[in-house]
């Protein structure tokens, strides 16, 4: 391509005229790979295009992001934001051959999974359920959340969990008693347990989340950690175990079940909420997050040494205004 066709295509680029711009780029690139200047003006046409449909699906308009994300890919085939996005656009579009397609193509260039497409593929049905996220998904999920997470949650989603806990708590509870707080993100079930603790210690994944749960000076011991490892590590330690809005990132809850009955003195107890799946056992939503059933959760509990104290039906938060059915659920160690 001659220097004036790249100053054809820089003027139709000038003049928004994107996609003749850019014809005309990857003309001259197949032409002279080292042609000045091109694949960075690409590049720069290419985050036009994917800033677009980031602004689209954020209007709901999801045909018209879906096209953007596509003319992404026309041009870079490998591209994995656009992959991602697509499975999310075509999930909530119910067109899950499309959103497989997509989830694979996102896993093969991206393995270390950072949006949960291997969760995402038990939800269209290609794969069976994970046996728990991948920890970097988790921590990268809610490290982006963290900023925005106690406003979103109260405000938008009038989220229940903590106040759930804190009455399951008081019900079975008449003493003050040593609490680890699982998944504890910013303290908002800390905060809510905390006036019934002699100690209270919490551990997440997220150390961003956990940074906003320092600010509440509550916490005798905060640790950034994968929460089974931790309970491992803490044979006897506490009275009681709390985990609010957790268990959807908790796929069989056995591992856990078995963690926390280690690490619970006599007779404590173990109170979570979980999302409730009247229908199956386990599964995964379209938002990646489990569900349990409650005859699964009591059958695994009792296996694991549990006894159910109690196991009620309650409403966990919002979604798109529609109350989110869950559990919340009380075992206590029986010697
Ligand atoms: C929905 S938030 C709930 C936070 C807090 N419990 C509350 O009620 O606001 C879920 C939290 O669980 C944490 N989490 C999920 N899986 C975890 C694991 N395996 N180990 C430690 N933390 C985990 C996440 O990082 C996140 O902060």
């Amino acid at each position: 391509m001659s220097a004036s066709s790249i100053d054809q295509a820089i003027e139709h680029h000038i003049n928004g005229r994107l996609d003749q711009a850019l014809g005309l780029y990857v003309q001259a690139l197949q032409e002279d790979p080292q042609t000045p200047g091109a694949a960075d003006l690409i590049s720069a046409i290419l985050r036009t295009y994917l800033e677009l449909a980031l602004a689209l699906m954020k209007t709901g308009r999801n045909s018209d992001a879906i096209r953007s994300f596509q003319r992404v890919l026309a041009i870079q085939p490998d591209e994995p934001v656009a992959h991602a996005y697509l499975s999310r656009l075509f999930i909530s579009d119910n067109d899950l051959p499309q959103a497989t397609r997509y989830l694979r193509h996102y896993l093969r260039l991206v393995p270390e999974d950072h949006i949960g497409a291997r969760l995402l593929l038990a939800y269209t049905g290609a794969e069976a359920v994970p046996e728990r996220p991948a920890p970097a998904y988790i921590t990268r999920l809610y490290d982006n959340y963290a900023a925005s997470y106690d406003q979103k949650l109260v405000n938008s989603l009038r989220y229940q969990c903590p106040q759930l806990i804190r009455a399951a708590l008081e019900r079975h509870c008449q003493d003050k008693v040593a609490i680890l707080d699982l998944g504890c993100g910013t303290g908002l079930c800390g905060q809510a347990v905390s006036p019934m603790a002699t100690r209270l210690d919490g551990v997440d994944l997220s150390p961003q989340m956990l940074a906003k749960a320092r600010q509440r000076a509550i916490y005798n011991e905060l640790t950034v950690g994968d929460l089974y490892p931790f309970l491992e590590k803490k044979a006897g330690w506490y009275d009681v175990l709390v985990a609010a809005g957790v268990f959807e990132h908790i796929g069989d809850p056995r591992h856990v079940f078995r963690a926390a009955f280690g690490a619970l003195r006599d007779s404590g107890l173990f109170i979570f909420t979980a999302e409730d799946n009247p229908t199956q056992e386990l599964s995964v939503n379209s938002s990646g997050y489990y569900m349990h059933g409650r005859a699964y959760l009591a059958g695994r509990a009792t296996q694991c040494g549990f006894a159910v104290s109690s196991l009620e039906s309650v409403t966990l938060r919002l979604d798109n205004g529609r109350p989110v059915r869950g559990l919340c659920v009380v075992l206590r160690k029986t010697p």
